[in-house]
């Protein structure tokens, strides 16, 4: 008689996906945020967003359900987040949301129906590299603006955590994904060229005590731009204006993004850029 082989415990397929917008990503938060901003430079209320980079668009979904007046049009190239985003953010939507969203598979260096706001989330124009590519995507961006009020948003990170090899875990638990772990690595920094390549991987666990390790779910291939190159940058695409958005709240567990002429140093920083069109 044959014996049965033992069974091997059954690997559940990992989305990668979900554990990124559940880690990285917290677009409640950031509607918010990049709708302040704009208000604080324009004194109005932005209504039309454009979403570059914008993956599986998730933050546009969030934009869209912020106000029933607001619409979002989303950009990216790669077509499988943008699937992913139809398939989960979307469907999250009533039809009213749904009506004022429109997600394009098309390059960020196309010119669209201008909007109030553009936003290059994550880093995402880290990819790139070269002077004159940021500056013909800061050209077409501002042709993609409303002249005398729309406002282009760039995050931007720094610190020695950005440009020193290091990892950062931090546990996340989630009612729908369970307890895992998240971990961003600083692969590597070029002081001369500032080319930084960066990593995220997941530590699942598996079985009673076991581990699964999923190393390089994303990895990126960046120029790290200063603050200084970006403003000036800006300024040669044709914006009228540049401002930092920097973090002056007292305490680390607060939040107070105002316009500064200078910051204050530290380990891992995150601001924001913008430019006035
Ligand atoms: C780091 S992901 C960012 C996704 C999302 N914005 C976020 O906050 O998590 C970068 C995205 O940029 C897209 N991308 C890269 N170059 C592009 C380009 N020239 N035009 C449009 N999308 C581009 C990639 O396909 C990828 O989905």
């Amino acid at each position: 008689m044959k014996k049965n082989k033992p069974q091997k415990p059954k690997k559940t397929p990992f989305d990668r996906y979900a554990h990124y917008i559940e880690a990285v990503q917290s677009v409640e938060h950031d509607v918010e945020l990049y709708r302040d901003l704009f208000k604080q430079a324009r004194r109005k209320e932005p209504r039309f967003l454009r979403e570059d980079f914008c993956g599986t668009h998730a933050l546009s979904c969030e934009w869209v359900k912020l106000h029933r007046d607001n619409r979002a049009i989303a950009l990216d190239l790669d077509p499988e987040p943008l699937e992913y985003g139809r398939t989960h953010a979307e469907t999250t939507l009533n039809t009213s949301q749904h009506s004022r969203l429109q997600v394009f598979q098309r390059n960020v260096l196309s010119q669209t129906e201008a909007t109030d706001l553009i936003v290059a989330g994550n880093f995402s124009y880290f990819i790139f590299k070269q002077r004159a590519q940021l500056l013909a995507y800061f050209k077409k961006a501002r042709e993609s603006l409303k002249p005398g009020l729309g406002m282009l948003i760039l995050d931007v990170a720094g610190g020695s955590s950005m440009i020193e090899h290091g990892v950062e875990r931090r546990t996340i638990r989630s009612k729908e994904l369970g307890k895992y772990t998240y971990i961003w690595e600083c692969v590597s920094f070029d002081p001369v060229t500032h080319d930084a390549k960066f990593a995220i991987h997941f530590e699942l666990p598996q079985g009673k005590t076991g581990k699964r390790r999923v190393r390089n779910a994303f990895t990126y291939d960046w120029r790290l731009w200063s603050i200084p190159e970006l403003k000036e940058i800006l300024m040669e695409a044709g914006f009228k204006s540049t401002a930092v958005f920097w973090d002056t709240a007292k305490s680390n567990s607060d939040e107070k993004y105002e316009i500064v002429e200078k910051g204050a140093n530290h380990e891992a920083w995150i601001a924001y850029v913008t430019g006035l069109a």
